[in-house]
């Protein structure tokens, strides 16, 4: 059998204490083993074995790691040469890497199959079948020719429409799964359509390389966009609508304008408008700015007055990475002020009138969608505008407030005479003095430095982690889980706390979400979601998705799920301390001999703790027995 995740499959079956026992005399100290430091040269010995976890620490000289890193140093390999050399002991086969040119033809072949389909949405459209769907984009002003210079498309209302058709054409339904155009069946085999019964939009590269799509439902059926599901081809964060169309076009002008919807872009190019790209939704990726910045550094974003309000409201949350997943950066301005920043470009917000999107507006009046790109401010304008806009200078506390909301932001402004500019500004606007503005950004300044840094490789090694075991984001698994299946559910477990939840943004919504149930003021998921703000709204919308489609969950199946990801929490939580205290303890090593003790003593309370939950069954959190009590 080849293995699927082989490096943990070779930690399994090895065990360090066998790997390190070759080098290292050890000796047995309470649950970890003892011996004198491969890596530095000592009379007592500080190398600690931790079986549990499968790793080792030095106290003396702060070498830690697994059996690879263990291996890699004593006998100088490179990682590649680790893993074969320790494969080969334990037993286990890797996966063998395809080469260039097998895996430059698969690639190949998945393009061809958008192709494929490409062009059955669109001789859906034009199909009898398809009159819904063609004049619902006439009646939008969408142009037959746009239709045929956009290939859009249309999916039948079936659910083995396109599957059918390609399979009859040669392609497999491993090949279909893996484009994410279809999904595998639950329970029989088989496959079933991804897109039924939406207007289809083909998602290319900055080559024109067919990469995914998108299909938006003709009437009012939820969700009103759906994207092909992830795959080696795409990625929603990486991709920007009508990039192919809009790359010359960005290039001469030296100028791109980011909108937020496909029909959007599409709406602006039929109206000449040809440096006009879309997001695909509201937040904006360090990936998506980075293809824009190989044409221009300077890029307009032109947001529904809906997300240009959010953008105000954002404040309290600092980067992307709180908000969901690693790649999505939404747009706070604190953060789009880094990305300006660390991309070195020019970013500029123009915000809509309320109620209208670009693609009301150029149909209505292309000069007067000019004009207000024109109007387009330095996202720094932009934000103090629309925060001393509304403030009532007569009201301290207000000014008070408007100005504490400013300063991290003016914070990040890189350049010292800009930074001086904005403080004069915002003191004319408020009739406060300079020099106490500045005064109080310098405290911003020195607290934020001050402000721990959380270590950043855990982090780090945890996403990659999740990415190797295609893993999803447990936070927001168990808030779908929570959320979707009300009745299946049962009781809350007893300890759930918002606490345990890693980002801001989940945490903040677990809170709300207790403190209803626990007053009874639950009224269902609907009316909270209405209630909600937009990044904590959004962040709902991502992991209501994460719901396994097309089956019916039981009760004894969400419960279940709900278990196994609290307890994945609850591991992934207790890894992470005990990698931070175990890097406290490699820095605590000019202090005393107890505070060591007491770190350590700490990581094997840690460690103890997590035993339990890395081999648990499903009676390892505390979840009221449904048969007790209510639901
Ligand atoms: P909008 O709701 O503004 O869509 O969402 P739109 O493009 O203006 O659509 P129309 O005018 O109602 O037809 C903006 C973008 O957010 C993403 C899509 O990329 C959409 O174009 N989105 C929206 C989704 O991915 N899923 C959704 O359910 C909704
Ligand atoms: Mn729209």
């Amino acid at each position: 059998m080849i293995s699927r995740n082989p490096v943990e499959d070779i930690k399994d079956r090895l065990g360090i204490v066998d790997i390190v026992g070759r080098r290292v005399e050890l000796r047995k100290a309470g649950r970890t083993l003892k011996g004198l430091c491969p890596f530095h040269s000592e009379k007592t010995p500080s190398f600690n074995v931790f079986p549990e976890n499968n790793s080792y620490h030095c106290f003396g000289c702060g070498a830690h790691g697994d059996i690879f890193s263990f291996v890699m140093r004593t006998e100088n390999l490179e990682f590649a040469e680790a893993l074969k050399t320790l494969a080969r002991q334990a037993g286990v086969e890797l996966p063998s890497r395809p080469s260039q040119k097998q895996a430059a033809e698969r690639h190949a072949r998945l393009l061809e199959i958008n192709e494929m389909a490409a062009e059955f949405f669109q001789m859906r459209l034009r199909n009898p079948s398809g009159k819904p769907a063609l004049e619902y984009l006439y009646g939008r002003g969408i142009s037959s020719d746009s239709i045929d210079s956009f290939q859009l498309g249309w999916s039948p209302d079936s659910w083995d429409g396109l599957s059918g058709h390609l399979s009859q054409r040669g392609v497999n339904e491993p090949d279909l799964v893996i484009v994410g155009l279809v999904s595998q069946r639950e329970n029989d085999s088989g496959v079933y359509d991804r897109f039924r019964g939406r207007i289809i939009f083909p998602i290319r590269d900055e080559q024109g390389r067919l990469l995914g799509f998108g299909g938006r439902s003709l009437g009012d059926q939820q969700p009103k966009y759906l994207n092909s599901s992830d795959s080696p081809l795409f990625s929603k964060g990486a991709c920007l609508y009508l990039i192919e169309k809009a790359r010359q076009p960005i290039r001469s002008l030296d100028q791109a304008v980011i909108v937020e919807g496909y029909m959007d872009a599409l709406m602006a190019h039929q109206y000449g408008e040809r440096n006009v790209v879309a997001s695909l939704g509201t937040a904006l990726t360090d990936r998506q700015l980075g293809i824009i910045k190989r044409l221009t550094r300077n890029v307009t974003l032109a947001l529904d007055a809906d997300t240009a309000g959010a953008l105000a409201t954002l404040r309290g949350l600092e980067t992307a990475r709180e908000v969901f997943s690693e790649e999505k950066v939404v747009p706070t301005p604190r953060g789009l002020v880094r990305l300006e920043r660390r991309l070195d470009a020019n970013i500029e917000i123009v915000s809509l009138p309320a109620g209208t999107d670009p693609d009301d507006l150029i149909r209505q009046d292309i000069e007067q969608w000019r004009e207000l790109l024109r109007q387009a401010k330095p996202i720094v304008d932009f934000y103090i505008e629309r925060e001393l806009a509304g403030v009532d200078l007569t009201s301290s506390k207000a000014v008070s407030e408007a100005i504490r909301n400013l300063l991290p932001v003016l914070a990040e402004v890189p350049d010292r005479f800009q930074q001086e500019r904005y403080i004069q500004v915002i003191a004319q606007r408020t009739r406060m003095p300079e020099q106490l503005i500045r005064s109080e950004l310098v405290k911003t300044n020195v607290r934020d430095s001050a402000r721990p840094k959380r270590p950043a490789a855990p982090e780090v090694d945890l996403m990659v982690e999740a990415g190797r075991r295609g893993s999803r984001p447990s936070d927001a698994y168990l808030l779908c889980m929570l959320l979707s299946y009300p009745e299946e559910r049962g009781e809350l477990p007893d300890d759930l706390d918002s606490s345990e939840m890693e980002s801001p943004a989940a945490r903040e919504l677990l809170r709300r979400f207790l403190d209803l149930m626990a007053t009874n003021e639950w009224a269902g998921l609907g009316p909270w979601l209405e209630s909600l703000e937009e990044p904590l709204r959004a962040f709902v919308e991502e992991a209501l998705r994460l719901a396994p489609e097309g089956v019916v969950m039981s009760e004894s199946m969400v419960r279940e799920e709900l278990t196994k990801t609290l307890r994945e929490v609850r591991r992934r939580n207790l890894r992470r301390e005990i990698d931070q205290v175990k890097l406290a303890l490699a820095d605590a090593e000019s202090a005393g001999e107890d505070e060591r003790r007491v770190l350590a003593s700490r990581v094997e309370a840690l460690l103890s703790s997590l035993q339990p939950l890395e081999n648990a069954s499903s009676e390892a959190v505390a979840w009221p027995n449904p048969s007790l009590g209510g639901g």
